[in-house]
């Protein structure tokens, strides 16, 4: 056997025939399954994955004969290997085995999630996770991505419990107070999209989504929060429906709501799982962010019913294309749904964000060799999401939407119920557009790090070059799919040019004005010389995310030590009639990032300058929403209180928050804004009254926007007990995680939180599903003065975790980045402010 476990092609799984009994309150399920197996050579062993599972009964049957078979576990690979009585013939025949295991209490495989009902009864649920690959966890299979095969899954569960799986429900009987419910049979599909959930659960009645029956699951009395994700469930199978061109792969759709829930959502074919905050919400009470992080996990996890589901990765390296295109797809999808959201612009700041970790020498090729499982597991990363999704829309935008849609729906349709490698995509959309997909693509897939596009003074000569925060590889050449527009003279025309040489010349007028990365979608940076940026703003021809872009590509050269501080800050003041609200966020997230370079006088004076920046914007937003205002309006008066209140300290606009807080308000933008504000300024009643609001709160985003809060107050007893709390059973598992990390970005507790964190390690380890430890460290990235980041990284690098040690890897890396800023920054840039208005 291999030693990452991975199976032979000698034995084919073709359908699986499972019997699932769980018993809730012991904690433990027993099983059967009857595999039908295609076998391609004559073999005397089949090798299956169990992980965790007692064998009992094992037989093969081949035609009429039985086999006597014995099975015995290989823990070190996740196997069990059947050695069988005799030589099975190639051809058809079966495989039984009958099993036992224990319901989990981590997030993953076959495991249990628990509420509190409205009489004080704990209520237990058992949900499954199979990705990726814990399939194995609950019933031996045939656990790679390859070998898609039918399933018809029974549940056997206590009578009165709600029990649904990937299929529609065809049969039911009830003998002794057990329900047998069966469902009908999947498509071909891999083992990590088999999905089952058991419990007291609510369903709703059924939307239709042109043929295809919609439903929310939820633990009751949350029904009032389910129509939004019907309504906006329906309409992306409606839209993907005919994006694709493909009928809905799968046979009805649930949307299941789980309390405990490891990541965002899973797209289990027919049987979606989410979080609770990224499903159950009332649109009135919502603020927008919140909102559009629930939409877009709903469209994202629809997509890939299609894309992932009806085709397949044939191996986990191909995952970052699953996640990448679902990525795309997702606003791809919202944009459809509520166009004044304007979805693409907030994916700027995912853009952003992995433009940040691929400057990091510790980045990583967006496709990568994945080996074992835990490879696997580190794979889920913002180089997968945000930069694979990014240079998707980059080679969207390039092509045009047409043509690339054309190239999609030729690979889903060349290769439904099949697996497919990344190159096939390139195949195909090269196939419907002509242009050389596959080239442009290898540079961007299988080449570290980003390219900056350098601009030589007024000739408009331009040059590509490696872009990376410290001195490191400059080495790379990608082939650049450029969007360049020229203004000259009243006129503006936008190119579509390759670039790829290391080099090359835009014929333009030397007079005329050339705005590079026109809208603002690629993935690489542009450094205009200071008075050609000067210039593109006076002019003001740029439209948000090419302003939003200026902004970010503006910071990442003082990270990089290419520009000072104070000149970004000055820069920043040419925003003050800004009206954008993605500009206003890239804007004040390194604004708020500069402050953490500077500290006592001149961090005053710091605030000073942001509030002079923000504030007459805050002003003319007001505190009330006015009936013209659209939703993005809305959460920008919001930002703009939060940064005021929050981040500069403004006294009025705490008060102003106070009395928000206590009052209530119908605008749930300034609600969530109130409640950071107040937290940032809070008092021990405060601290309180929000801990009791998170464990009273009807919905799930009002629970979390307390209690995350809870990190952000001023005072190290309260941040410490916030620590305390996040890893308590007070807290889920799956929210403790950014409970920690807030408390660790908090400008003046954050030390203390960290020495919690090393103190209370293995508790922190233990408690938490692996895959959320990286969210942990994360908050330390700005813990830069000496005794502190010198502990941080000489304790994470003594203490080495299972899954996500790059993501960590980078998080240490970023802290080294912010210390070299610091290190060139604090003096010059607090001399600056302390002299006196800055530039
Ligand atoms: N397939 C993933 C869920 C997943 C993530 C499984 C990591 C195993 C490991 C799902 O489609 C997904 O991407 N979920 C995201 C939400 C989405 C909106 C980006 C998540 O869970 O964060
Ligand atoms: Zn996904």
């Amino acid at each position: 056997m291999s030693p990452a476990g991975r199976l032979p092609k000698t034995v084919l799984p073709r359908r699986y025939d499972l019997t699932i009994g769980p018993d809730l309150d012991a904690s433990t399920f027993t099983g059967r399954v009857s595999i039908e197996i295609e076998v391609r050579e004559p073999t005397a062993t089949i090798a299956l994955h169990a992980k965790d599972l007692d064998i009992g009964h094992a037989a093969v049957r081949q035609g009429a004969a039985a086999i006597g078979a014995t099975a015995a576990l290989d823990a070190d690979h996740d196997l069990v290997v059947l050695t069988l009585d005799r030589l099975l013939e190639a051809g058809a025949a079966t495989v039984e085995l009958h099993f036992a295991g224990a319901i989990s209490h981590g997030l993953l495989g076959f495991y249990r999630s628990t509420f509190v009902d409205g009489e004080s009864r704990l209520q237990v649920i058992a949900a499954t996770q199979f990705e990726a690959p814990h399939a194995r966890r609950a019933f031996p299979c045939f656990d790679e991505p390859e070998f898609k095969a039918v399933f018809a899954i029974t549940l056997e569960v206590a009578d009165g419990l709600l029990a649904i799986s990937n299929s529609p429900e065809i049969a039911r009987t009830v003998n002794g107070g057990i329900a047998r419910v069966s469902f009908a049979d999947t498509i071909p599909m891999s083992t990590y999209l088999v999905a089952w959930v058991v419990g007291p659960l609510e369903l709703t009645d059924a939307v239709d989504a042109g043929g295809v029956a919609v439903r929310v699951a939820h633990v009751p009395g949350r029904g009032h929060l389910t129509r939004f994700a019907l309504d906006l469930g329906a309409f992306a199978i409606t839209y993907f429906t005919g994006y694709y061109g493909i009928p809905y792969p799968g046979a009805k759709c649930d949307l299941v709501a789980l309390p405990d829930f490891s990541f965002g959502a899973m797209e289990n074919l027919g049987c979606v799982t989410f979080r609770e905050t990224r499903l159950l919400l009332d649109p009135d009470r919502v603020s927008l962010d919140e909102m559009a992080s629930a939409a877009l996990t709903i469209v994202h996890e629809i997509a890939h019913m299609w894309f992932g589901d009806l085709v397949t990765m044939k191996w986990w390296n191909g995952i970052w294309l699953n996640e990448a295109f679902a990525t795309f797809m997702e606003h791809l999808g919202l944009d459809a749904y509520r166009p004044e959201w304007k979805t693409w612009d907030d994916f700027a700041l995912g853009r952003a964000a992995a433009l940040d970790v691929d400057a990091l020498a510790t980045t990583r090729t967006v496709e990568y060799e994945v080996v074992t499982p835990a490879d696997a597991e580190g794979m889920f990363d913002l180089l997968t999401y945000q930069k694979g999704g990014s240079v998707l829309r980059m080679l969207e935008r390039w092509l045009g939407a047409d043509a690339f849609r054309g190239g999609v729906r030729l690979y889903l349709d060349r290769y439904r119920f099949a697996n497919t490698e990344t190159t096939d995509l390139w195949d195909a959309l090269e196939e419907a557009t002509r242009e050389p997909v596959r080239r442009i693509m290898d540079t961007w897939i299988f080449q570290p790090g980003l390219p900056a596009v350098r601009v030589d003074g007024d000739r408009l000569r331009i040059e590509q070059r490696r872009f990376t925060y410290e001195d490191g590889d400059r080495e790379g050449l990608w082939v650049l799919p450029l969007l360049a527009r020229v203004h000259n003279g009243g006129r503006a025309e936008t190119r579509s040019l390759l670039l790829s040489e290391k080099e090359m010349t835009i014929d333009a007028p030397a007079d005329a004005l050339v705005v590079l990365n026109a809208g603002g979608e690629g993935f690489y940076r542009v450094a205009y010389p200071r008075e050609q940026r000067d210039r593109l703003l006076d002019a003001g021809v740029l439209e948000p995310l090419e302003r939003f872009a200026l902004v970010d590509d503006l910071w990442a050269s003082v990270l990089a030590g290419e520009i000072s501080a104070e000149e970004f800050l000055g820069c920043a003041h040419r925003f003050t009639d800004e009206t954008d609200l993605v500009v206003w966020k890239v804007l004040i997230a390194h604004l708020r990032a500069a402050a953490r370079l500077v500290t006592g006088d001149a961090l005053e004076r710091m605030h000073a300058e942001i509030a002079a920046i923000v504030g007459p914007a805050r002003e003319r937003l007001g505190w009330d929403a006015r009936p013209a205002d659209d939703p993005r309006t809305r959460q920008l008066r919001g930002l703009m209180i939060d940064a005021l209140g929050s981040t500069v300290g403004d006294r009025s606009t705490i008060a102003r928050a106070r009395e928000v807080d206590a009052a209530g308000t119908r605008d749930p933008d300034v609600e969530a804004a109130a409640v950071a504000v107040v937290a940032s300024a809070g008092t021990r009643d405060d601290f309180d009254r929000f801990l009791a609001r998170s464990a009273a709160a009807s919905s799930p985003q009002a629970q979390l926007r307390y209690l995350y809060a809870l990190g952000e107050f001023p005072s190290e007893e309260m941040v410490l007990q916030a620590c305390e709390l996040a890893i308590s059973d007070e807290v889920r598992a799956q929210n403790g995680p950014f409970l920690l990390q807030r408390a660790l970005r908090n400008r003046e507790h954050g030390a203390a939180a960290w020495a919690f964190v090393r103190d209370h390690w293995d508790t922190v380890r233990t408690r938490f599903s692996p895959g959320l430890l990286p969210r942990v460290i994360e908050g330390t990235t700005w813990l830069v003065e000496d005794a502190v980041a010198g502990d941080v990284l000489t304790f994470v690098d003594a203490h080495p975790v299972a899954a996500g040690a790059r993501t960590i890897a980078q998080h240490m890396e970023r802290l080294r980045v912010h210390r070299a800023a610091v290190g060139r920054e604090r003096g010059r840039l607090s001399a600056a402010l302390l002299g006196g208005a800055s530039t």
